[in-house]
């Protein structure tokens, strides 16, 4: 609401004086609610700032949402009419409750999201934990802007890694260790591989081998290959389960083995097509490594199947813009797909939402390898500490274990958003399941300390006092809560659920020092119910943030 005066305002200077970007800004507390800048204006106009504050002054007095304007070091403030203001964003909360903030702006439109998308017969890692959550949160934040959002998790379960491992396998592999440990038997059987690859170059070539006949149909490598996926399958699943994140559709590498004939040929009738050295490539121009479709043994890469991934989206789900949230490593691969598929005349809207790394005290963090933790047993260890804190707080609380599991995860996951996606995240068990900080517990908590005011009370919205809300501490906070839909929006414009994360935090904190200047149970039967609508609007917005980041909220904890 705001925003809409604010835009209003901006417009209406704009169209009086025929100006282009005057800014309208909501300055820090204690100040205006809005302030238009002067100096700009003074100087093209070589008059003082005092002349053009009283030029607008006459076009912006009769505004209705203003209540006063004022002259102050050359800047024009504007303190808006709180009262009705105030009513009018409350009412629409608690009206339209989990869809305030929401938008239209992708109505009619289609976006596939591909994220986590690990690769089958190895770890599972933090990179793709990472994607896992900031494509989880960037789903949720672009369906609460309209858009059709189909997840897809692009298995990684074709390539030449199945030759080594179908070879490893055959050559080491013990059935009964894979079933009781799937992926860290599996991975140990690469690394394996690996080892022996320097001492016997030949079984290289023989890899490649094996991984030419199972794109061949090879029935006895598809059985074991099957099987891998199968047993790493369930491992994944217990980790999105954990998570509490899904996807449309699990349609990985393999998928499109049978597709990348005709996007192959596709290809080579539109003419970008070149054979180098018996490989096929595309080529990108000076600046560019091409882009190599085939092998000289005819076997596809991972960029083929990638050509053939986004031509299936587009034909199947009708989305013209594609995520892709891999981490920065990638990029190239991700450059080469949007330039083959411009080559073929498609110009997709194709964006690559990449990521920093995560660090253990300052150090990249492994989980590969039989040495280091398995991601599922990080994930168990903080619901584990979570579980240890809750009981100590509050040893009476019924179902522990399910609201540890929402705050083990919850602190993960809030961690990991909580800051611009490029940056690296540090990752500390006992810093993130802190209660107060920027933590996930600690918003979880705020809502929880609402629900525990608003638990016992009946809510009577009829009897709202605006008087009450134009107070500085409460008028802070509608603010606040008034800026929910264009966060959203601008969440979504740059990918950013750490805009989400922040205002979240700045929501709660609002909300708490708040809580340490004011009694919300008063006497006065209109306050109370102002206070209680108030708290309640709070919570409800602090609950949408965190549903958008995946965190689950708490009635108790
Ligand atoms: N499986 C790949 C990896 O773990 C990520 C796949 C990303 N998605 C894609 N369409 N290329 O590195």
């Amino acid at each position: 609401m705001i925003e809409k005066i604010k835009l209003n305002i901006k417009e209406l200077i704009e169209q009086t004086f025929s100006l282009e970007g005057v800014i309208v800004e909501e300055p820090k507390k204690g100040h205006a609610d809005l302030a238009i800048p002067l100096f700009a204006y003074a100087k093209l106009w070589q008059v003082s700032p005092m002349v053009v504050y009283e030029k607008f002054f006459e076009v912006l007095k009769a505004y209705p949402s203003i209540d006063r304007i004022e002259f102050m070091n050359g800047f024009l403030n504007i303190y808006l009419e709180r009262n009705q203001l105030s009513k009018a964003i409350l009412n629409e909360i608690l009206e339209k409750k989990d869809l305030y903030g929401s938008n239209q702006v992708g109505k009619g439109q289609t976006v596939a999201i591909d994220y986590s998308s690990p690769n089958i017969a190895k770890s599972f890692t933090v990179g793709h934990l990472r994607s896992t959550m900031i494509g989880n949160a960037i789903k949720h934040i672009y369906r609460k802007c309209g858009y059709q959002v189909i997840g897809i998790n692009h298995l990684g379960d074709w390539g030449t890694q199945f030759g080594k491992m179908i070879v490893a396998y055959e050559l080491w592999g013990q059935e009964d260790e894979v079933k009781a440990n799937p992926i860290t038997e599996l991975q140990k059987l690469y690394v394996k591989f690996h080892d022996a690859e320097q001492e016997d170059p030949s079984l290289e070539q023989k890899a490649r081998d094996v991984f030419r006949e199972l794109e061949l149909g090879n029935e006895r490598y598809l059985k074991l290959w099957a099987w891998f996926k199968e047993e790493s399958m369930r491992e994944f699943m217990k980790m999105y389960e954990l998570l509490g994140v899904d996807f449309e559709s699990f349609d990985g590498e393999s998928f499109y083995n049978d597709k990348m004939e005709a996007v192959v040929e596709e290809m080579a009738k539109k003419g970008i097509l070149k054979v180098d050295e018996g490989a096929t490539i595309v080529e990108l121009g000076e600046n560019f490594p091409p882009a190599l479709i085939k092998k000289s043994d005819g076997a596809t890469l991972y960029v083929t199947r990638d050509v053939a991934a986004i031509l299936y989206r587009y034909h199947t789900y009708d989305a013209n813009h594609f995520m892709y949230v891999v981490g920065n490593e990638q990029q190239l691969h991700f450059k080469q797909l949007k330039m083959v598929t411009d080559r073929m005349g498609y110009h997709f809207n194709v964006e690559h939402v990449n990521f920093g790394l995560v660090l253990v005290d300052g150090k990249k963090m492994s989980t590969r390898g039989g040495k280091s933790k398995r991601l599922e047993d990080v994930i168990l260890q903080a619901i584990d500490e979570a579980k240890e804190a809750i009981h100590a707080k509050n040893p009476n609380l019924k179902n522990q274990d399910e609201v540890a599991k929402a705050v083990g995860v919850g602190a993960i996951i809030f961690n990991d958003l909580k800051n611009e996606r490029h940056l690296d995240v540090d990752f500390n068990l006992s810093n993130m399941l802190k209660f107060e900080g920027q933590t996930g517990p600690y918003l979880q908590y705020s809502g929880v300390r609402i629900e525990s005011i608003l638990k016992d009370q009946m809510m009577k919205p009829e009897l709202l006092d605006p008087k009450y809300l134009a107070e500085d501490h409460y008028f802070e906070v509608i603010k606040l809560l008034a800026s929910f839909p264009s966060v959203v929006l601008r969440a979504k414009e740059t990918s950013s659920p750490n805009l989400i994360a922040r205002y979240a935090l700045t929501l709660a904190q609002g909300f708490n020092s708040f809580y340490g200047k004011q009694r919300i149970i008063v006497e006065d039967e209109g306050h109370k119910q102002t206070n209680l609508i108030f708290a309640k609007s709070i919570q409800i917005v602090l609950n949408e943030g965190l549903r958008l980041l995946g965190i689950q909220s708490l009635k108790e904890m």
